[in-house]
């Protein structure tokens, strides 16, 4: 995603849990010139997720677009959830959203607009199973989602939310070696399951979120959009 933006002239500011991958992916992204700074942290900490903001639009005077990406993904029954897998999910899948959306709409809303793209999942609109804490985390995402878009559409901030289906990340792949698979046998086998004939790629949910937050998305606010490659889900 921030290949992406970058490569249509955003200045991005990131921001990971994952220090040393972050500052890795930025460092090469300003290969070519300096256009995005990481900024690691927590997005436990609310003070975080108003830090991020507030750097984008200190060291640019601007917020043009705010992307909500980071996950976890909580596996189990409800039986199988502990208060801490709970809290801790939706802290990170939930409530960081609600801080950086606050900040994001209250600076938008005098200067013009923007968009914001938070990342829900297909799980947050049709739950699969044994993800009690994950499905019902990213359906309150979905839902956010729509309300701020509504609420906020006539400020000129669009927002919307992506649902991405089965994307080959380090998440998918942690669901397989959870429940001992070969991750490269088990990612050619899911492939075959998917209309399309293939799992989704990261470049493929940025395209959709890049979409989101360009002016060719200019009638779209409030909804969530699908990219699953026709997938259905039970
Ligand atoms: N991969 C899929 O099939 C899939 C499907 C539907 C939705 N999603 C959603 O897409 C988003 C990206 O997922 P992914 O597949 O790339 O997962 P991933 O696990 O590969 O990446 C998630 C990123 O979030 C970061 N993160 C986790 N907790 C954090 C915290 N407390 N503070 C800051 N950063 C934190 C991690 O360091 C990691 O870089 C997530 O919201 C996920 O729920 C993924």
């Amino acid at each position: 995603m921030c290949k992406k933006f970058v490569a249509n002239g955003y200045f991005v500011i990131a921001g990971d849990a994952n220090a040393a991958r972050l500052i890795d992916s930025i460092g090469e992204l300003n290969r070519s010139g300096q256009n995005a700074v990481a900024k690691p942290g927590d997005l436990r900490s609310k003070a975080y997720c108003e830090d991020l903001m507030d750097e984008a639009i200190g060291l640019t005077g601007r917020l043009d677009a705010l992307v909500n990406n980071a996950g976890i993904i909580t596996r189990g029954t409800i039986l199988e959830t502990s208060d801490e897998d709970w809290e801790r999910t939706f802290d990170i899948n939930l409530k960081s959203i609600f801080y950086t959306c606050r900040r994001a709409v209250g600076f938008m809303k005098g200067h013009g607009g923007g968009s914001i793209v938070n990342i829900s999942s297909t799980w947050g609109i049709y739950p699969g199973p044994s993800h009690a804490a994950y499905c019902a985390s990213k359906a309150a995402v979905a839902t956010f989602s729509r309300c701020l878009g509504r609420d906020h559409a006539a400020d000129g901030i669009r927002i919307n939310a992506v649902c991405p289906g089965e994307i080959d990340t380090p998440m998918l792949r942690s669901g397989f070696i959870h429940r001992g698979f070969d991750p490269e046998t088990a990612v050619a086998e899911l492939s075959k399951s998917n209309p399309l004939g293939r799992l989704g790629k990261p470049e493929d949910i940025a395209d959709a979120v890049y979409f989101l937050s360009s002016d060719a998305a200019r009638f779209i606010a409030g909804t969530t959009l699908e990219v699953a490659g026709a997938k259905a889900v039970y």
